[in-house]
């Protein structure tokens, strides 16, 4: 299966994908996730990331494209889950040419809804584990110790672009560069929306819903 999540900063796009990629055995490749650990090793990338990041900007997409068509080529991505990516109509075409170079086409865009005010008391409360990448929020999913991730020990931190400033630059982004996707995708015949409020396990058995799935 082949699949990309859409939504907003906020709607639960790493959250679910965690689940999916296990239930489906999919490999994930996560922009945002691969611009971070590029910054925190101090590549070229990173550094050159990190200027758009902390501004709530997206990082250029011939940047970007790069990074997902050397990922999307080897061997082991044939059935795949985007996170972040595409989130721009260039990046989408871009990906759209890859996939039918590589004879592999999407199954399925997944749009995740939910109403600005919830995407902004779930960025500001959140908390990620800087080993492992799990993500808590302060209260709706605390970990059992402050600070410290249940899965490895690790340390969580809170992410430099969820201040309350930036939060609001990136939704205002999605609304001007990522939200014209959902159009893409309608007129591709592949995109299934879900409302992403609720829990996490509904969220999750409504994506398992519109996508055919057997339920948890
Ligand atoms: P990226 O890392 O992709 O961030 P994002 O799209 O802004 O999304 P988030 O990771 O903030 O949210 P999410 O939807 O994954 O939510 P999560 O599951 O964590 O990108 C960061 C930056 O990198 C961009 O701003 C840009 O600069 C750059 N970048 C990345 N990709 C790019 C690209 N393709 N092109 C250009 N630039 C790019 O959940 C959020 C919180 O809510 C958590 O605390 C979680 O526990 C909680 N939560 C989740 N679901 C629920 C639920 N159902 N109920 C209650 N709480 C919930």
């Amino acid at each position: 299966m082949r699949l990309i999540l859409i939504g907003p900063p906020g709607a639960g796009k790493g959250t679910q994908a965690a689940f999916l990629v296990e239930r489906f055995g999919l490999v994930t490749v996560a922009t945002g996730d691969i611009l971070r650990a590029a910054r925190q090793a101090g590549t070229p990338l990173g550094l050159q990331a990190k200027e758009y990041m902390d501004r709530g900007a997206l990082v250029p997409d011939e940047v970007v494209i790069g990074l997902v068509r050397e990922r999307l080529s080897q061997p082991d991505t044939v059935n795949f889950l985007l996170d972040g990516f595409p989130r721009t109509v260039p990046q989408a075409e871009a990906l759209d040419g890859l996939l039918a170079e590589l004879g592999r086409p999407l199954d399925a865009a997944v749009l995740l809804e939910v109403p600005e005010e919830l995407l902004i008391d779930r960025l500001t409360g959140r908390y990620t584990c800087r080993s492992c990448g799990a993500v808590y929020h302060l209260k709706d999913h605390p970990p059992l110790r402050p600070g410290v991730c249940d899965r490895c020990g690790g340390e969580l931190y809170q992410r430099s672009d969820d201040s309350p400033e930036t939060v609001q630059r990136r939704l205002r982004v999605y609304r001007e560069e990522t939200a014209p996707l959902v159009d893409y995708y309608r007129r591709r015949g592949i995109l299934r929306t879900v409302d992403g409020t609720g829990t996490v396990a509904e969220v999750t058995d409504r994506i398992l819903a519109v996508l055919g799935a057997a339920p948890r």
